[in-house]
């Protein structure tokens, strides 16, 4: 009697025992998905192929200058509201982009930098509202969006900007180009 009561205890055992191997494979996975991660982690950062110097030219100084024209000179056609939209599309992008260095010697520096986050954060915010403001074609919000948006712009550049620029690219003296 004593022998089949331990009896089945045993084969109990050794059923929990079964009940509990197929949780094993997931177990036994868990550790090698922790150690995967430093891995993945020491991906090289995603590198601008240009310098924030060419950024700034080409892309932030390209899609503010025509959004404050039209502030003062508002859009009179459907065509040229959606230009004002697509400028403010690149420069809510552009605030977000200029957050990944580039191509020039000081980018790295500058991203890394906390206070660099927080005005291209602002940048891209005013461009948020520029979108806003032409999409509903109000002048005034395109105004007011333009203030922030130049206030972003300065704030920057007197800590970040140096006397020349790096990679020696400077805003085109005929940009825009007169209509
Ligand atoms: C997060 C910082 C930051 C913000 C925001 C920023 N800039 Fe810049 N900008 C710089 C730095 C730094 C340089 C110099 C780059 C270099 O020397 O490599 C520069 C250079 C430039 C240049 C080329 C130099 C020149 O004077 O012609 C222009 C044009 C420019 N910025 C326009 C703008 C405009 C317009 C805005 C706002 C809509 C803006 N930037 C917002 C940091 C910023």
């Amino acid at each position: 009697m004593r022998s089949s009561v331990s009896l089945v205890i045993i084969t109990l055992g050794a059923a929990s025992m079964f009940a509990c191997s197929p949780a094993k494979p997931v177990a036994a996975a868990q550790p090698a998905f922790v150690e995967s991660t430093p891995t993945a982690v020491a991906t090289p950062a995603l590198k601008l192929p240009v310098s924030l110097n060419a950024v700034m030219v080409s892309l932030v100084d390209h899609a503010s200058e025509p959004l404050w024209l039209d502030a003062y000179d508002p859009p009179s056609t459907q065509a040229r509201w959606r230009e004002a939209e697509y400028n403010a599309y690149q420069m809510a992008v552009s605030g977000k982009l200029i957050q990944l260095a580039g191509a020039g010697p000081n980018d790295a520096d500058w991203v890394a930098d906390p206070e660099w986050k927080t005005f291209a954060d602002e940048m891209s915010a005013a461009g948020m509202d520029a979108l806003q403001a032409a999409q509903i074609k109000n002048v005034q919000a395109l105004n007011d969006a333009g203030d922030r948006l130049v206030a972003s712009c300065e704030s920057c550049h007197k800590k970040f900007k140096p006397g020349l620029t790096s990679m020696g690219l400077y805003k085109s003296t005929s940009y825009p180009p007169s209509k």
